[in-house]
């Protein structure tokens, strides 16, 4: 008996998330904000030799995963369109998940895919109904276009002395913001639900763009057009806005421009 107190062999639990798509946009920054919690966070992408659409070593990514969380895109438009690659990403990840024994996921999609049954709000409407059947407990955030989206809108119908654009309402975010509200939800109990994220002001998708020009230094002019099509899809109003009650971000689109 030498009077030393014994260690305790309860050691805490660290809440071991996994991200899918990790490497990305969202992905990176969802990282970031989760180690911030305190989360032990292991990283799938193909970078990462881990690939969602195949298969290959995904269930020793997920292995001991508390939380999985779907940021992914696919490395085309085409496939992203199509929903092709989030039918099989999102099935295998589900899969996956269940085997590892996780107790929950998270899947980032995007405002509107309830009320645009077209393309990409289809694809990613589609994703959303597997992660709703899925025997998983989950949470779905719903983001507004993110303000590097008005960059690909800027390219997507563009002649030599002007671009077209859908001048509709929308709330565009911070990728910041939705990153951190896709790790604060991924830390919580599921939702069994949305949260929708936005960005603090409301602007038209067309005033938006003429901004991104005018910063750019580039003279076209932006022609308000509302056939000109989003991600392939024609717009309606209303569609790439938030329903009431969504999280707002801070950060602004003026001060996202200015920090380019
Ligand atoms: N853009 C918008 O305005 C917007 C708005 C609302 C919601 N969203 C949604 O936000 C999500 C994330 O978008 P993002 O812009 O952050 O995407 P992103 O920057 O294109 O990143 C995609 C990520 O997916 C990974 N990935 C692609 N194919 C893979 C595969 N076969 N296996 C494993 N990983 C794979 C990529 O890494 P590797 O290339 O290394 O594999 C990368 O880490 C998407 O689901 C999108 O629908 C976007």
């Amino acid at each position: 008996m030498t009077g030393a107190i014994a260690p305790s062999r309860r050691e805490e639990h660290r809440m071991r998330a996994v991200v899918a798509g990790a490497t990305g946009l969202i992905g990176s920054k969802t990282d970031a904000r989760l180690r911030d919690h305190g989360v032990e966070v292991a990283l799938v992408s193909r970078s990462e030799g881990v690939d969602v659409t195949t298969g290959q070593r995904l269930p020793e990514a997920l292995r001991g995963a508390d939380v999985v969380v779907d940021v992914t895109d696919a490395p085309s438009r085409a496939e992203t369109v199509s929903g092709e690659f989030f039918r099989t990403a999102t099935s295998n990840l589900l899969e996956a998940a269940r085997s590892a024994g996780a107790e929950r996921c998270v899947v980032l999609s995007v405002v509107g895919a309830d009320r645009l049954r077209a393309g990409y709000f289809r694809a990613k409407a589609e994703q959303e109904e597997r992660v709703r059947r899925s025997p998983i407990p989950h949470s779905i955030v719903r983001a507004t276009p993110f303000f590097e989206s008005v960059e690909d809108v800027s390219r997507s119908v563009s002649y030599k002395d002007s671009v077209h654009v859908a001048p509709v309402l929308t709330r565009s975010v911070a990728t910041d913001d939705v990153a951190a509200a896709v790790a604060h939800v991924s830390v919580g109990v599921p939702l069994f639900g949305v949260l929708e994220v936005a960005g603090p002001d409301e602007g038209r998708l067309d005033e938006l763009t003429a901004k991104l020009l005018a910063a750019q230094g580039d003279t076209r002019a932006v022609i308000a057009d509302a056939h000109a099509p989003f991600f392939g899809v024609e717009l309606q109003e209303g569609t790439l806005l938030p329903e009431a009650g969504a999280d707002l971000g801070h950060r602004t689109f003026t001060e996202w421009l200015a920090r380019r």
